[in-house]
């Protein structure tokens, strides 16, 4: 048995994802990129293979992605980021026409076709106010768990409404709304709110055609699920493996790879 693999080094957590031939995830990762970022890359990967029972060995193909893809030093091959998510997204939700991926610094819009070939994307410029670090700035100024915020955010009655873009003034405005005596959950709602319009924006910007699926870590955000839903006004794709699906993609483009070089040769290259 031959398997495939993805690791998918983000600015803020390693992922790596195993397959088998059939495409099955079989063994997965997550742990925090940190700042070694080779060491992070490695440790994934071996604790993928652990929980996977898989022998490095066994694995033909590695490819690497995410903004550390280069840092994969015993992959085979480096994918973009923008790729493997169109491609995981649209292995596990094959309706998927428009992807958005939320990270710990990013947020991508990607528009898809029916095999995951990339129509349109865009991305958060410098600014990180759509993204996860808006989130972890809301995390340490309320001194909550990132794994709290969305439930908490859930419980509010009325949502505080942050005028701030900016994640360098996120936790300071986030204190004085506190100061204000408005309660944490309306604060977070609020929070949730302000970057669900900011990445809403950047899917028009290459047009929300649906299935819409949702990856990366901030998709285990139920807060931000239901606030995207809410202003979208449609349903969103998401999974339990939503935060591996670059990972996953990754994977998925091994194992093309492990299928092309076992093809047999066309004879005399004649069509
Ligand atoms: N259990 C959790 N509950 C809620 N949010 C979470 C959880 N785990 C991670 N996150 C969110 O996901 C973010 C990390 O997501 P992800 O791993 O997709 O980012 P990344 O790939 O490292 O970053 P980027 O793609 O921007 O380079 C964290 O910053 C946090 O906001
Ligand atoms: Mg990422």
């Amino acid at each position: 048995m031959a398997y495939a693999a993805g690791v998918d080094v983000g600015s803020t957590q390693t992922k790596a994802i195993v397959i088998d031939e059939a495409g099955r995830i079989v063994g997965r990762a997550l742990t925090d990129t940190g700042a070694n970022v080779i060491a992070a890359a490695q440790e994934a990967f071996g604790i993928a293979l652990r929980d996977g029972k898989v022998r490095e060995e066994e694995v033909d193909y590695v490819i690497g992605t995410g903004y550390g893809r280069y840092k994969v030093t015993f992959g085979n091959a480096q994918v973009t980021e923008i790729s493997c998510h169109a491609r995981g997204a649209v292995h596990m939700f094959p309706k998927t026409r428009t992807v958005l991926d939320m990270g710990g610094q990013d947020t991508k819009a990607i528009r898809v076709g029916a095999h995951g070939e990339i129509g349109d994307f865009c991305m958060n410029d410098k600014c990180a106010a759509g993204t996860g670090r808006f989130l972890g700035a809301a995390s340490s100024a309320l001194e909550i768990p990132l794994g709290d915020l969305g439930p908490t955010a859930l419980r509010a009655e009325r949502a505080v409404k942050i005028s701030t873009t900016c994640t360098v003034f996120a936790e300071s405005e986030i204190l004085s709304w506190l100061g204000k005596g408005r309660k944490v959950e309306d604060i977070l709602l609020g929070v949730h709110q302000s970057i669900a319009s900011r990445s809403i924006g950047l899917l028009r910007r290459v047009g929300i055609e649906p299935e819409v699926t949702f990856t990366g870590g901030v998709a285990r955000n139920v807060g931000m699920i239901q606030t995207l839903e809410q202003a979208l006004g449609m349903k969103l794709n998401v999974s339990p493996d939503s935060h591996y699906i670059g990972a996953l993609g990754a994977a998925l483009f091994s194992l093309d790879h492990i299928r092309a070089s076992r093809a047999p040769a066309r004879a005399g290259g004649k069509a």
